[in-house]
């Protein structure tokens, strides 16, 4: 079968673009950077974006690119030993997907409550209570599904579905050409209202005020690295997966450049937009901005709410502010199920249409755990393990394979041969030396952390079961699938290094 390919290079960059901002970027950046020293946070941040970042996506890039295949597929053609690392990365891309969604689906139905804010006053009560119709549930004491929840996902499903089903250059690309300039457009002009409004100043000097004192805290390391990673959709699949779509020409480095600091600029403005409202907020109460911040989710499902109540013309920029972030979500499900849609159509031969119908029809069913009373916390605690442990060790382990256990000079060389700038040896520095370090560090602190503290005050039976439980499950899968391939009828076309 003849692979897929991209229409045309905008509309690759605007898929992985449309990958890239997601959910990560106007919700998570702005209370991350907030919760880790403002403007401290940014140097972390942006040492990482240039040092882990920018050198992954150029190598995930080119690896698509040159083996062309989903991420399983590219790391058997570097060895068929490491496969399972990419059926790994496909696993944590399916139960990211699953839990994704529902924020997604959140997101719809504020959207809904924002024309009329029918959240009410109390936006506390009305999210956990009316809405999530959370009680004394826990993470394995679930409750019964919620319908007014579960349509708005099926929903998010629906569109994502149609995305994946249709095709990369019909549906994926399509989708993104529309739906990208459409969040750019949302989002400035909220910004180029709420930055004009009283106190919005304030708000973007706590965002941007640095706390120095927080730079030797390791935590706030590994926040900086934990978001660079899922902000970039690397390390889970999803940008192998995409770059294996491009057409023999293509300029890899620039692509990868953009990708990133396209990312990473938008987040910048999201941070304003979030802050300027919260600023604004805490004027209007007469109370410091640091009592109006919340963090997680929170932030998109309490407090903006409260602040909507407060703003002109609440029933135009509460709805634009929900759509962007539905869209922003959106464009990235798509690329998280086309991760693992990829590998099964690579893995078992099968259609597009048919994989894309039993990925999303699985997904569809599994994520209705998270339309029920405790769905909140099910994807809290099940969240924390994909982005602290599984995300964070699938970048380390794919660092010293790429870093070490192949020749990195190969794929920088190859990377060079197709792109108009060549990158130099500080990629291979970045790659072996500083990322992987950094990395080390920062897994084995928060591996430890977890062992020690646990997470979120849950019990130590949740945590052994759909914490470390769900983790361990993925990396067996990986490995037993593996270990029953049959070896990849194509050699290797990087040797190892020491061989
Ligand atoms: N990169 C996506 C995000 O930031 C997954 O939400």
């Amino acid at each position: 079968m003849k692979r897929e390919q991209w229409g045309s290079r905008a509309g690759f960059v605007l898929a992985a673009v449309g990958s890239a901002i997601g959910l990560g970027n106007i919700w998570r950046f702005p209370y991350m950077a907030y919760e880790n020293g403002g403007g401290a946070f940014f140097i972390p941040y942006l040492f990482a974006m240039l040092t882990a970042g920018i050198p992954f996506m150029i190598m995930e890039f080119g690896m698509g690119h040159k083996f062309r295949g989903s991420a399983p597929v590219v790391f058997s053609k570097l060895n068929t030993k490491y496969e399972w690392l990419g059926w790994f990365q496909v696993g944590i891309a399916a139960t990211i997907a699953v839990y994704y969604v529902a924020v997604i689906g959140w997101a719809f139905s504020y959207f809904g409550f924002s024309f009329t804010q029918s959240w009410g006053t109390d936006t506390n009560a009305f999210f956990f209570g009316e809405y999530l119709k959370l009680g004394d549930n826990s993470p394995s004491n679930l409750g019964g599904i919620q319908w007014h929840i579960a349509l708005p996902l099926a929903l998010a499903w629906a569109i994502t579905f149609a995305a994946v089903f249709t095709g990369v250059k019909g549906g994926i690309e399509r989708a993104s050409k529309i739906m990208m300039p459409l969040l750019f457009i949302m989002i400035l002009l909220l910004i180029g209202r709420v930055a004009f409004l009283p106190g919005a100043v304030d708000g973007l000097n706590y965002l941007f005020t640095p706390d120095f004192s927080k730079l030797g805290d390791a935590k706030v390391w590994s926040a900086a690295y934990g978001q660079i990673f899922f902000t970039l959709s690397v390390g889970f699949a999803i940008m192998l997966a995409y770059s294996s779509y491009l057409p023999s020409k293509s300029d890899v480095n620039n692509n990868a450049c953009m990708t990133v600091l396209i990312n990473c600029g938008f987040s910048m403005m999201a941070g304003v937009l979030i802050f300027s409202i919260l600023g604004y907020m805490a004027q209007e109460q007469g109370k410091a901005v640091t009592e109006v911040v919340s963090a997680g989710v929170g932030l998109a499902f309490v407090t903006l709410p409260q602040a909507i109540n407060l703003l002109p013309a609440p029933y135009i920029l509460g709805p634009l502010l929900f759509l962007s972030l539905a869209v922003a979500g959106v464009s990235s499900h798509i690329s998280i199920i086309e991760a693992v849609t990829s590998a099964i159509i690579d893995k078992l031969n099968v259609s597009r249409k048919v994989a894309a119908s039993v990925v999303c029809g699985v997904g569809l069913v599994v994520s209705m755990a998270f339309a029920t009373n405790g769905g909140l916390l099910l994807l809290d605690l099940v969240d924390y393990f994909m982005n602290n442990v599984a995300l964070l060790a699938s970048c380390l382990v794919e660092l010293v394979i790429i870093g070490w256990l192949i020749k990195t000079s190969d794929i920088r060389a190859h990377v060079n041969s197709v792109s108009e700038f060549s990158v130099g040896i500080w990629l291979e520095i970045c790659v072996r030396f500083l990322s992987p370090l950094m990395l080390a560090w920062i897994v084995s602190t928060n591996l430890l952390n977890t062992f020690k503290n646990g997470y979120g005050g849950y019990e130590q039976s949740d945590l052994l079961l759909l914490g470390w439980g769900v983790t361990a499950a993925l990396l067996i899968v990986g490995i037993v699938v593996n270990a029953t391939s049959r070896p990849a009828k194509e050699t290797a076309q990087v040797e190892e290094a020491n061989a």
